[in-house]
C-alpha cells in the first residue's frame, strides 16, 4: 500500500518551476525579424540568442526547431529567439564603441549572450505553485518604447530595469533609467515581459496588444489576468550582463551625465526593450513548467535535455549585415546619435 500512497503524493505536488538558464551569443548585427522583417539591415544593432533559423524574416509559420542546426541556449530543445538592442559607450570625443557582454552569474565561461526566466509565480517564492501557459507555435511578443526618452512614457511597462553592478551578483536597486555613476562589476538590464495572453493571437501589430499586465500589480504580486486576457504565462524574464568596467577608466561626461546610449540612440535608458519568438520543439516547455525544475535542476525529469556551456557557445552565426559595429565609430550603425531629449516617430 505504502508506494501507492508515495504514488499518489508525488503526482499531487505541486510543480515548481523557476527555469534560470543562460544562451550565449548567436550574432550581434542590425536584424529584426519582428519589428522590421525582412529588413536586412534592420534599423538599429541587436544582440540575438537562441536557434540557428534566425534569419531577416521569420513569419509565424516558420518551423525553427525543424530550421535550426543548434541552438546557443542550454535547453537543447529551444530554439527560440530572444534579443535586446546592444549599449555603446559615447567618449568625451563624440565616437561610439559598443560594450561587450558578459556570461551572467554561474555561466561566466558563456560568450556574452543573455539569461532567460520563465516562472510560475514570484522569483522568491519557493512554492512555484501556480499553472502556467506555454506559448504556442508562432508565438511573439516585444516590450517596451524605442520613442520613449522620459519617466512617464516608461511608466507604463512595470519591469524594464538596470542594476549597478557594484558586485558581480548584485540584484537591487533595480533602476528605470541609466545609472549615473560607475558601476564596478557592470550594468545589467533585466526585462520581463506581460503575462497575461488573449488566447487567440499569437502576434498582434505592436507586438504587444495580444498580451497584457495582470489587472492589478505585477505577476510578482499575484495580480490576477484581465477578461480580456484570461490566460496566465510564465513570466518571461532577460538579464543581460554589459561589461562596463573597461569605459569606467576612460573621461565621462563632466556634467555628471550617463555616457552609455542605446544602439539607437536613446541616452536616458528609459527606451528599454526586448523581443521573443517562441520557438520550443513540441510541448517540451510545457513540460518543463509541470515538472519540478529548480533553476537548471531536477529539469531531467520533464525529459529536457540540456547541453554543455561548450556546445551552447559553439552555435553562432556570422552576420549577414556587413559592416564595423565594433570601432570607435562616429555614429551609430544606422545612422544614430545620443539623444537625450523627446524624439518623434
Ligand atoms: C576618441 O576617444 C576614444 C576614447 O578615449 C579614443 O580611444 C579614440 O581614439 C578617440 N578618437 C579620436 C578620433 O580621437
Ligand atoms: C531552489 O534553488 C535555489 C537556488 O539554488 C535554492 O536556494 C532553493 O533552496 C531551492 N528550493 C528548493 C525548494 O529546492
Ligand atoms: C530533485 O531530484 C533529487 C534527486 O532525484 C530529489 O532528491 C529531490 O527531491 C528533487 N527535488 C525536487 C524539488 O523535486
Amino acid at each position: 500500500m505504502q508506494w501507492i500512497t508515495l504514488l499518489t503524493l508525488a503526482l499531487a505536488a505541486p510543480s515548481m518551476a523557476v527555469v534560470r538558464f543562460h544562451c550565449s551569443q548567436l550574432v550581434t548585427q542590425r536584424l529584426d525579424p519582428l519589428v522590421n522583417p525582412g529588413l536586412i539591415p534592420s534599423t538599429h544593432v541587436h544582440q540575438i540568442v537562441g536557434g540557428d533559423s534566425f534569419s531577416a524574416t521569420m513569419d509565424a509559420k516558420k518551423d525553427m526547431p525543424g530550421e535550426s542546426t543548434c541552438t546557443s541556449c542550454q535547453f537543447s530543445d529551444d530554439f527560440s529567439n530572444y534579443w535586446t538592442a546592444v549599449l555603446y559607450f559615447r567618449a568625451q570625443n563624440g565616437t561610439y564603441k559598443r560594450v561587450p557582454q558578459l556570461g551572467n552569474n554561474q555561466f561566466r565561461t558563456a560568450n556574452g549572450g543573455l539569461t532567460v526566466y520563465y516562472m510560475q509565480d514570484a522569483i522568491y517564492d519557493q512554492q512555484q505553485k501556480s499553472k502556467v501557459t506555454a506559448f504556442q507555435p508562432g508565438f511573439r511578443m516585444f516590450i517596451g518604447d524605442i520613442l520613449a526618452r522620459t519617466l512617464e512614457e516608461a511608466a507604463r511597462f512595470r519591469q524594464l530595469t538596470y542594476t549597478c553592478l557594484d558586485t558581480f551578483v548584485t540584484r537591487s536597486p533595480e533602476l528605470i533609467a541609466f545609472p549615473k555613476r560607475r558601476c564596478k562589476e557592470g550594468i545589467m538590464t533585466s526585462l520581463r515581459f506581460p503575462t497575461c495572453w488573449d488566447g487567440k493571437n499569437l502576434d498582434s501589430p505592436d507586438h504587444m496588444a495580444h498580451m497584457s499586465y495582470p489587472e492589478t500589480g505585477t505577476f510578482e504580486s499575484a495580480g490576477p489576468c484581465p477578461a480580456t486576457h484570461p490566460v496566465r504565462t510564465a513570466q518571461v524574464m532577460f538579464e543581460v550582463v554589459w561589461d562596463t568596467k573597461p569605459f569606467n577608466d576612460l573621461d565621462w561626461p563632466a556634467d555628471g551625465s550617463n555616457p552609455f546610449v542605446w544602439s539607437f540612440g536613446d541616452a536616458t535608458g528609459y527606451a528599454n526593450h526586448a523581443d521573443y519568438v517562441f520557438g520550443w520543439k513540441d510541448d517540451s516547455l510545457q513540460k518543463i513548467l509541470d515538472t519540478p525544475c529548480n533553476f537548471s535542476s531536477n529539469c531531467s525529469q520533464s525529459g529536457a535535455k540540456m547541453q554543455s556551456i561548450d556546445a551552447m557557445n559553439r552555435c553562432a552565426q556570422k552576420p549577414v549585415v556587413n559592416e564595423d559595429i565594433d570601432g570607435w565609430l562616429d555614429v551609430l550603425p544606422g545612422g544614430f546619435t545620443s539623444q537625450y531629449g523627446p524624439v518623434s516617430a
